[in-house]
């Protein structure tokens, strides 16, 4: 680990709208440049670079992910580097993604998009369990309708009439983002992009609470119609953390391959391993997932 005094950090993004233009353009998301039709025509990638924006996990499944963007580190924030020696670099070098988000919050100018990523953490928190057990864990048409009553139920005035649950689709897309207060083309750009995905999560959901809810018929087909509307949407919103290993135990480690190092069955399949199992397939040309591999480690010695 080393202490640097005062240092940028160039991360990647793979959105290209930002721009300094002072208007969004509401321009044809075929178009080059930034507009609010492109951001929403690109939510979903974008909604995952801002989650995944300094992060080890997300980058390390999507790793092409971010353009540039600056970042002023203030002084005393602990970076990470790693080096065979213990002497702490004396110049630019790289630094480890995770840094604890208490000091990323902290971060001033460009990293603004921090903040976004507070509110991203709030709806992948909120639905990402959720979705993935009534996709795949929900057997009964109890459990699947309380399921959505818990999810819905907040956003729901029973008192009001809502032709369609236009009201409540609403209040449920814009639960997370109704107190941001978007300045800059970027701030615009981002909160499109949120709330397109929240509007999908919400639409689907009003419609699976249609099937299985609102509908007094409904049986072991609503169900089945219900999973299948959920893995459509979570197959768009193809999130991160939806790869994360189950409970790994305390020696363990979910190991995802991070370069230099890492398997090929390891990036399609992150799993739990142990100190004598980290490095199974890294060497092996036909199974390492990084090519060329750098001459940084010899393979083990297999035969002492
Ligand atoms: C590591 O995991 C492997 C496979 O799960 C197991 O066979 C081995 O005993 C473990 N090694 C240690 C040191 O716990």
């Amino acid at each position: 680990m080393a202490s640097i005094k005062q240092s940028v950090i160039l991360g990647l993004a793979t959105f290209t709208i930002f721009s300094s233009a002072a208007s969004i353009p509401d321009t044809n998301p075929t178009e080059f440049g930034p507009s609010k039709a492109a951001a929403q025509h690109n939510a979903f990638g974008i909604f995952n670079a801002v989650h995944s924006a300094m992060r080890q996990w997300g980058s390390s499944l999507n790793h092409n992910g971010m353009s540039l963007f600056v970042v002023t580190i203030p002084p005393g924030v602990l970076l990470h580097h790693g080096s065979p020696n213990s002497t702490p670099p004396q110049g630019p070098e790289w630094l480890a993604f995770e840094i604890e988000h208490a000091e990323l919050a902290r971060v001033g100018g460009e990293g603004r998009v921090v903040d976004w990523q507070g509110v991203v953490d709030l709806i992948v928190a909120r639905y990402a369990d959720r979705l993935k057990y009534m996709a795949d864990g929900v057997e009964s048409l109890a459990w699947m309708q309380g399921e959505l009553n818990g999810l819905l139920n907040t956003h729901i005035d029973y008192s009001e009439e809502d032709e369609g649950y236009q009201a409540a689709l609403g209040r449920c897309t814009r639960y997370y983002t109704r107190v941001a207060v978007p300045n800059t083309q970027e701030d615009h750009l981002i909160l499109a992009a949120i709330e397109t995905v929240t509007h999908n999560i919400c639409s689907t959901l009003l419609t699976v609470r249609k099937l299985v809810v609102e509908n007094t018929h409904a049986d072991e087909d609503s169900i089945i119609a219900a999973k299948e509307a959920l893995r459509v949407l979570m197959g768009k919103l193809e999130w991160t953390t939806w790869k994360q290993c189950a409970g790994c135990n305390f020696d363990e480690v979910c190991f995802i391959p991070v370069w230099p190092f890492g398997d090929k069955a390891s990036y399609e399949e992150p799993n739990c391993r142990n100190a004598t199992t980290l490095d199974k397939g890294w060497w092996d040309p036909a199974s390492r997932y990084w090519h060329p591999m750098p001459n940084l480690m010899p393979p083990p010695d297999e035969s002492e």
